[in-house]
């Protein structure tokens, strides 16, 4: 008896092994179309996005209105004022320099950068100022790069002079090579008469300014290029901007406000960034939004890397999480809504507008893109809830539809995937007839694993949606790793499978500064010089590179392979692309053993040209790091697969994508 149950036991174990998960893909008719915009991207000036991040800018609190010190991130020496009657008067600050006073003691100021100032040898940086000398007496400034913790004889290793000789506000500018590399260096200033001595006269600075002069398709207020690549390289179908909380703003004061983000760099009012106090355990105290990243360069952007432009409006309330969700004096009453509402008709207008009908219109124009930006898009509110919500919505969306009647509006079902709030605002969003419902997820694992079927049972007949914030947060380790990345990429299948119901989806968030970082997960990390792309940048890279036209259905057993108990933690999706005439198939094994799983190309025969990418990981918990930059990538092969059936093994813990030409 005991010998026939031990046979039975092997029989049963060689079985469960051998097994063969059968999907079967109809390859001949043709599903749902995929949304250009499914796979974008999300930017937020968090973490040190923006300044200090993808804007190339490396002066921190170049115009002097930093706050509550005018001279935050710069070290002044000998004698200077802060005066504030400058030529900006949205920036009004500027730094008069004064004579030291004796030959041997200097006056100027050293600028600190964000986390220092990484600078390339032999690399071109353009330095520019504002300066006048108001007694009319030439002086010259002395424009350096400094290393302060060397052991060298000198500190500067790069130095150029600038002669101001203008009683009038003037923009001064010269192009200044790097004699080295360095990531924590610093912008020294220094007054000095025009032989080169300590200066004995006076000049006014402002709006100083150090850019590379190799930016992102060399703009000169530009962005940092290895960071502009990495969302070019993504070929994202839709780009959010500029948030998240910051549109909202911890106070209403704070939000941001586009209008303040457009125009010349030199008189964009900063603001102090929410995310300066957000959390205690980082806290930044010098963090602030120049806005030389603006509303301007962000169309711009999308329109460089092909991506719809989605911006995100303030709704007139203020971060619910900080001031409550009731009616009180954090937010605007429902009557008095109607500057914000301008604020969005206006945007529309700034985005695709004539410029010889309208004033926004023709401040693109201005600006340098006289044609349209094709925007067809808009978010109103980021994660707000409750009724104050729909209340506050619904003058917008009258507003808009009256005026723009092709504009796609944004609701939001508010912070979390499910539960009470969102019970309630995604039938709210349906009666007001919102386009699309922006959905947020920052979830752990287990979440991660049963929700691949989460769409299947969408109303396809409400409002679509839009995956705005989304990421895999490790319990215990709410860090990047592939584990974290491979779970969405899991959970990617079940969005494209139903690609009918979900138009966008937008991991969250997308930067953070080594340094400078309050959130993580992020998508890409950097320092002042580097940069990587983490596993979940490598998985919305597979996705969105290969994103297809139309879903295909894939089955197993007649079901959808989402990681459903009886599925052997296998997760699966199919598309068409029209261009290649390829068939995609996207396999996910979530779990710890390999998986034979047969492909059933209905429709196809015969062999086929194919390539197999696997993106795999000997450590789960690892990732990629500013040295290690490619340690955890895809690997593409050529094969071939033969059609109809093709049986292959999955390893565990892995992500395999097979691009079959039809
Ligand atoms: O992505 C970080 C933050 O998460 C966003 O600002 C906000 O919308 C969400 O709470």
């Amino acid at each position: 008896m005991k010998k026939i149950l031990s046979a039975l036991c092997l029989l049963c174990a060689l079985t469960a092994q051998a097994q063969t998960h059968t999907f079967d893909i109809n390859t001949k008719k043709l599903g749902a179309p995929i949304q250009k915009t499914m796979y974008g991207i999300f930017f937020e000036d968090i973490n040190y996005a923006a300044d200090g991040g993808l804007y190339g800018e490396l002066v921190k609190n170049r115009s002097f209105e930093f706050t509550p010190d005018p001279l935050m991130g710069w070290d002044a020496f000998g004698r200077l004022e802060v005066k504030n009657d400058g030529p900006f008067d949205k920036n009004p600050h500027y730094v008069r320099l004064l004579s030291a006073g004796h030959r041997d003691k200097w006056t100027g100021l050293q600028n600190e950068g964000f986390f220092g100032i990484g600078v390339e040898k032999d690399a071109e940086y353009r330095f520019s100022l504002y300066a006048r000398v108001p007694d009319g007496r030439k002086q010259m400034l002395r424009v350096q790069l400094v290393n302060q913790s060397t052991m060298e004889e000198h500190q500067e290793f790069t130095s150029n002079d600038i002669v101001v000789d203008s009683k009038d506000w003037k923009k001064y500018t010269v192009v200044i090579k790097s004699t080295r590399t360095a990531s924590h260096a610093n912008l020294r200033l220094m007054l000095c008469n025009e032989n080169g001595s300590s200066g004995s006269g006076t000049m006014d600075v402002e709006h100083i300014s150090l850019f590379p002069v190799d930016t992102w398709k060399g703009h000169e207020n530009g962005m940092r290029k290895d960071l502009a690549q990495a969302l070019a390289d993504l070929h994202p179908g839709v780009f959010r901007f500029p948030g998240g909380c910051i549109v909202e703003g911890t106070t209403l004061d704070q939000r941001y406000q586009w209008k303040n983000s457009v125009g010349p760099v030199e008189n964009r009012p900063i603001n102090k960034n929410r995310w300066e106090n957000t959390f205690t355990y980082r806290y930044f105290p010098d963090y602030h939004q120049s806005y030389g990243l603006g509303f301007y360069e962000y169309f711009l952007l999308s329109e460089e890397i092909g991506a719809e432009p989605l911006p995100v409006l303030s709704v007139g309330l203020a971060c619910e999480f900080q001031n409550g969700s009731h009616r009180s004096d954090a937010h605007v009453p429902v009557d008095q809504l109607q500057p914000y509402i301008d604020d969005v008709l206006d945007l529309i207008e700034f985005a695709n507008g004539d410029p010889a009908k309208n004033v926004w219109a023709k401040l693109r124009a201005d600006m340098g893109h006289p044609a349209p930006f094709n925007l067809k898009f808009v978010a109103i509110g980021n994660e707000q809830w409750d009724t104050i919500y729909p209340e506050n919505l619904e003058p917008f969306i009258k507003q808009v539809r009256a005026k723009y009647p092709n504009i796609k509006i944004i609701g939001t079902s508010g912070p979390n995937s499910e539960g009470k709030d969102f019970d309630y605002l995604w039938p709210e969003m349906k009666r007001l007839g919102a386009d699309l419902v922006d959905e947020h997820f920052y979830r752990p694992e287990s979440w991660f694993l049963k929700s691949g079927n989460r769409y299947d049972n969408y109303d396809r007949k409400g409002p679509k949606v839009f995956a705005g914030e989304y990421a895999c947060h490790g319990r215990g380790k709410k860090w990047n790793h592939f584990n974290a990345a491979l779970l969405e990429a899991a959970f990617l299948t079940g969005v494209e499978r139903n690609a009918d119901v979900v138009h966008m989806a937008t991991y969250a968030p997308l930067f953070a500064h080594v340094d400078g970082w309050q959130w993580r997960p992020d998508m890409i990390w950097y320092d002042n010089l580097k940069s990587f792309r983490t596993c979940s940048w490598h998985v919305q890279s597979l996705y969105a590179n290969n994103k297809g036209d139309n879903v295909l259905q894939l089955t197993m057993n007649g079901k959808p392979v989402a990681g459903n108990d009886d599925q052997d933690g296998l997760f699966a999706s199919a598309v068409y692309e029209k261009a290649t005439n390829t068939v995609i198939v996207k396999v996910v094994n979530v779990g710890d053993k390999a998986q034979d799983v047969t492909l059933n190309l209905k429709g196809m025969k015969g062999s086929h040209e194919a390539t197999r990418t696997i993106f795999t990981a000997a450590n789960l918990d690892g990732e990629n790091t500013l040295d290690q930059p490619n340690a955890y990538i895809p690997t593409t092969q050529n094969v071939t697969v033969t059609a109809p059936t093709q049986t292959t093994s999955v390893p565990a813990k892995t992500f395999v994508m097979w691009r079959i030409k039809k």
